[in-house]
């Protein structure tokens, strides 16, 4: 059981446990400071009734978390319903139209200044929650209304205490985790299964030598229905274990591509994919004389539909598609692509490594012929991700690997093999890591994908609205559908320049190419920053973000 530790910090204008007041004032004006060519209403207001905080800072407020709001800056329903659609307040984070307190959860400050309604959760410290047997890795505490986790409330904070290392001290500084697109990190109830598995039940897995090997049979064919459930598929046979997405593309690529790709037949991807779900194509396209066709994306990084129908045709074997970009966050109308792919008769891969820890997934929805995607990416450990394929398909392809575990019967002469998904699990497969995916999907379904999806939203609009603020910043990808990547230059710096002197910050980010060099080269880059978000990053990361970046800036003069 973990024991809850409460931050304990006081609610502050910009981030909290910032050093230097003068410097947070200096960095604050530069934030909120008119720019030539602003227009006039483009500067952040401090809404009627509200005072400037300390040490002077003018636009920042400083407003006790159970303050009171002045009636004046409550939202009436007309300022309700005239927000723009990108700011829109979800469900269950809307502060009551004439209320003239934020309520439970929310903070008494505006999030976004200027911008009417929009609050946001309590950047004070949460209340102290009171441990619940066996929920301690759900995230209690007073949360956000509309929010829930079993009927609890989804409580950012709360969650936090979940995750061991974002206790961890970075150069001094508590550390800031914005480097989920890389690999997300693990809640302790991940971390104590996988204990637990070494401690109880470790053993491979031929249920019928001892009780170990049946305890660990179980508890790996337990993850496996667990992932099914989380894909929806329609059966566990069509769950394959792999490393992660890069081998689940290349198992697709070497087994069935292998077999139904042809001469002169085509693959279609788009700009948008990561190196892993462009090189194995590649390599059998080069090895079969087959062509590659790439879909364009506009410039918001969104794929062009009419451009993508443009290149299926009765040649087209296979589309191989990211569902969210991980260098600029854009969803990719996946379903839609899908279909079109369908009717021209080719086959679909959908990359999901960026998309499981934010969305709600159903591959039975989506119609795709196979789905890949890595754990670690979604609070499970590295070394295990899954590939779901449709029975048929699979049993119709033959293995890439051969070896112990996937035969029926091997004489000299010939080998049958085992039927999916064992056919493509040669060998010892990660069985400790595969139970660890299934015990972070019980944490993702205990906290509820929907509250994800809707907290990492909002979450998004905070921190753009903010880094749109930092003179010389420029965000790259900003399709209407977005998931939690925000990638940007900061003019007159190299991009692993400022990943390095956030670090500096305890702040960790990734910087350079992504593995996605060709949509970024779409964009005239070689490398940006990104900042990836997930479901315990808070305003205060963002904040701290933002600081460190003004903090940056300063240092040239900027
Ligand atoms: N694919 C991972 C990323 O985007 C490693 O950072």
């Amino acid at each position: 059981m973990t024991t809850a530790t409460p931050t304990g910090t006081a609610s502050t204008p910009l981030g909290v446990g910032l050093p230097d007041p003068e410097l947070i004032a200096r960095l604050a004006n530069e934030l909120f400071a008119a720019r030539p060519g602003d227009p006039p209403d483009a500067r952040p207001q401090a809404p009627a009734g509200e005072t400037f905080n300390t040490a002077g800072v003018p636009g920042v407020q400083s407003v006790p978390a159970d303050a009171n709001l002045p009636a004046s800056t409550a939202p009436s329903d007309a300022e309700l319903r005239d927000l723009p659609a990108s700011l829109a307040v979800p469900p269950g984070l809307a502060v009551p139209a004439g209320g003239a307190s934020a309520p439970a959860g929310l903070s008494a400050t505006p999030r976004l200044p200027g911008v009417p309604g929009f609050y946001f959760l309590d950047r004070a410290a949460p209340a102290a929650t009171p441990e619940v047997p066996g929920s301690h890795d759900i995230g209690l505490g007073e949360g956000v209304p509309g929010l829930t986790t079993d009927a609890r409330p989804f409580d950012p904070h709360a969650v936090r205490r979940d995750f061991p290392i974002l206790r961890e001290e970075i150069h001094g500084k508590p550390l800031v985790w914005l480097d989920n697109g890389a690999t997300t990190q693990k809640p302790q109830s991940v971390i104590d299964r996988i204990s637990c598995f070494y401690e109880h039940e470790n053993s491979n897995i031929h249920r019928a030598a001892h009780e170990l090997a049946a305890r660990a049979e179980d508890a790996y064919e337990g993850a496996r229905e667990k992932v099914r459930h989380f894909v929806n598929a329609p059966s566990p046979r069509e769950i394959i274990f792999v490393r992660g997405s890069t081998e689940g593309i290349n198992l697709v690529a070497k087994s069935w591509g292998h077999r139904y790709v042809g001469k002169d037949d085509e693959i279609v991807i788009t700009w948008l994919e990561h190196h892993a779900n462009i090189v194995p194509w590649q390599q059998l396209c080069a090895e079969k004389g087959a062509v590659l066709r790439v879909a364009p994306v506009d410039d918001s990084g969104q794929v062009i539909l009419e451009e993508y129908e443009k290149l299926l045709n009765a040649r087209t074997k296979i589309v191989s598609l990211t569902h969210v970009s991980n260098a600029l966050g854009t969803i990719t109308p996946a379903r839609e692509m899908i279909a079109m792919a369908h009717r021209h008769g080719a086959r679909v891969l959908l990359d999901g490594a960026q998309s499981v820890p934010h969305k709600r997934f159903d591959v039975q929805e989506l119609d795709c012929d196979w789905f890949v995607f890595s754990g670690h990416k979604m609070f499970a450990p590295t070394g295990i991700g899954a590939v779901y394929g449709k029975e048929d398909l699979l049993n119709e392809t033959p293995p890439w690997q051969g070896g112990g575990n996937m035969i029926v019967d091997v004489t000299f002469e010939k080998t049958i093999y085992q039927p999916a998904p064992s056919r493509f699990e040669a060998g010892t497969g990660n069985i400790a890591d595969a139970v660890g995916l299934g015990a972070a999907i019980d944490y993702l379904d205990r906290i509820g994908m929907e509250n994800i999806t809707r907290y990492e939203h909002v979450l998004l609009e905070y921190a753009t609205g903010l880094l749109n603020q930092v003179p010389g910043l420029r965000i790259y990808g900003t399709a209407k559908e977005k998931a939690g990547v925000l990638s940007f230059t900061l003019a007159g710096f190299e991009s692993v320049e400022v990943g390095k002197a956030l670090d500096r910050e305890g702040i960790a980010v990734r910087a350079g190419h992504h593995c996605a060099q060709p949509i970024l080269r779409r964009f005239g880059l070689e490398s940006t920053v990104r900042a990836s978000l997930a479901l315990y990053n808070t305003c205060e990361d963002i904040d701290r973000l933002v600081a460190a970046l003004l903090k940056i800036r300063s240092t040239r003069g900027g």
